[in-house]
């Protein structure tokens, strides 16, 4: 199974004045979590990292331990060209990809085994998890237009997991149209194709403000 790790972001909302997957979590960088984890799951023979050029160094020092076994590729300037320039790159033959934010570090290397599991029967998959919040849509000016019913909706998370070819189609038809969205599911979505979803957990958080660090402290996994 092929993996892929974009890291190619800037951490604006964590406003670290670096990309946020340098910053340190209990002695070592977030990006050396998510890919010890990715590391630690079986179904998982190729990795991929996307980031940004000038980050390549600060990357791979900061997880030197993965430095020689992980393949760079250079990042573009949203999450959906960075995916894209991923796809582009993996090998000829990668019949499978699982596509997971570097910003994702406590996800559990079992739960990466059971998304490229589910690959096996289906086209599209990705973890995500119940909503407890009750989610309001709101209008331009601040006020209330609808409210969902909580039983359909779950919070997106990665691993997202796709047959290559259909999500390379997917991606190009995307540029063509000019869509432009936040994860990779939503593609398919506009497509109608068909994505699984299955039951993640609420500690998969992705790091995104400097709160999400103190939580990330109570459940990332020291050696
Ligand atoms: N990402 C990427 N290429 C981009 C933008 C984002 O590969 N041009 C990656 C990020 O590095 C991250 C993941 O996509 O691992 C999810 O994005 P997000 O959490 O939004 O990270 P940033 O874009 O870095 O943060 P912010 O939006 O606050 O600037
Ligand atoms: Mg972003």
């Amino acid at each position: 199974m092929h993996f892929l790790i974009p890291a190619a972001g800037s951490g604006s909302r964590m406003k670290a004045g670096k990309n946020k997957l340098l910053i340190d979590l209990e002695g070592e960088s977030l990006i050396y979590w998510t890919l010890k984890s990715v590391f630690s799951a079986s179904s998982i023979n190729w990795v991929g990292i996307i980031g940004q050029p000038k980050d390549k160094e600060l990357l791979l020092n900061s997880a030197k331990e993965f430095a020689d076994i992980v393949h760079w590729i250079n990042g573009g300037e949203t999450r959906q060209q960075s995916v894209f320039n991923g796809l582009k790159e993996l090998p000829k033959d990668a019949e499978k990809v699982l596509i997971h934010d570097g910003a994702r570090c406590l996800i559990n290397p079992e739960l990466i085994d059971q998304c490229a599991k589910q690959l096996d029967e289906n086209t599209a998959v990705i973890l995500a998890t119940k909503v407890t919040d009750t989610i309001k849509i709101v209008d331009n000016e601040g006020f209330i237009k609808e409210t969902p019913d909580r039983n359909y909706l779950w919070a997106a998370q990665t691993p997202q997991g796709f047959l290559v070819d259909r999500l390379k189609k997917a991606h190009s038809m995307a540029i063509d149209k000019n869509w432009n969205v936040t994860d990779d599911a939503s593609l398919f979505e506009m497509l109608d194709w068909k994505v699984k979803i299955i039951e993640g957990t609420y500690s998969n958080i992705k790091i995104t403000s400097p709160l999400d660090l103190k939580i990330a402290k109570l459940f990332v996994k020291k050696p």
